[in-house]
């Protein structure tokens, strides 16, 4: 398929059910995870605009920075810490309407104002998060925690 995007107005939902269709055309035929991962974080930021959306991975019992799009982060963030730490070990999404109300956020950028974090399942276990934040308040609901989750639901991981 062509690498280009395209972009719609309307509501959140009309833009995700938009966005859908073309992340599931850019995943398919290709295996590689780091290249998937990015060309998802990179839909998803020029679709919405995002603040700051990547990926974290599970390495060596540690989150370590994955493929992203937005500021420079934090390259590690352990189990149970902040709110990738906590969708990790609990192995749920967490929407955070307000970081300063989370306790143990970490704040990889004072501009971050909202979050979103799903854990990232290969059968049973969590290899990862989709973290995104906004410089916004109240930025994420229902909406974005069920389609973000379809998105994830694309992704394929190695089998070794
Ligand atoms: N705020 C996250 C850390 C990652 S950055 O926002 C990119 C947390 O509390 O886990």
């Amino acid at each position: 398929m062509a690498e280009d995007l395209h972009i719609v107005k309307g509501s959140k939902e009309e833009q995700y059910m938009h966005l859908l269709p073309q992340i599931t055309g850019l995943l398919e035929g290709e295996s590689d995870l780091i290249a998937n991962l990015a060309n998802i974080c990179g839909a998803l930021k020029e679709q919405f605009g995002f603040f700051w959306v990547g990926f974290y991975l599970v390495k060596n019992e540690e989150l370590v920075l994955g493929p992203f799009q937005g500021p420079v982060a934090c390259t590690r963030i352990k189990k149970g810490r902040g709110v990738c730490g906590t969708a990790w070990e609990k192995g749920e999404a967490i929407l955070v309407p307000d970081v300063e109300k989370f306790p143990g956020h970490i704040a990889c950028s004072s501009f971050s104002k909202s979050e979103i974090v799903l854990p990232l399942f290969h059968a049973t276990k969590v290899v990862g998060v989709l973290d995104v934040d906004s410089a916004e308040l109240n930025s994420f609901d229902h909406v974005d925690a069920k389609y973000l989750q379809q998105i994830i639901d694309l992704i394929n991981y190695p089998t070794n």
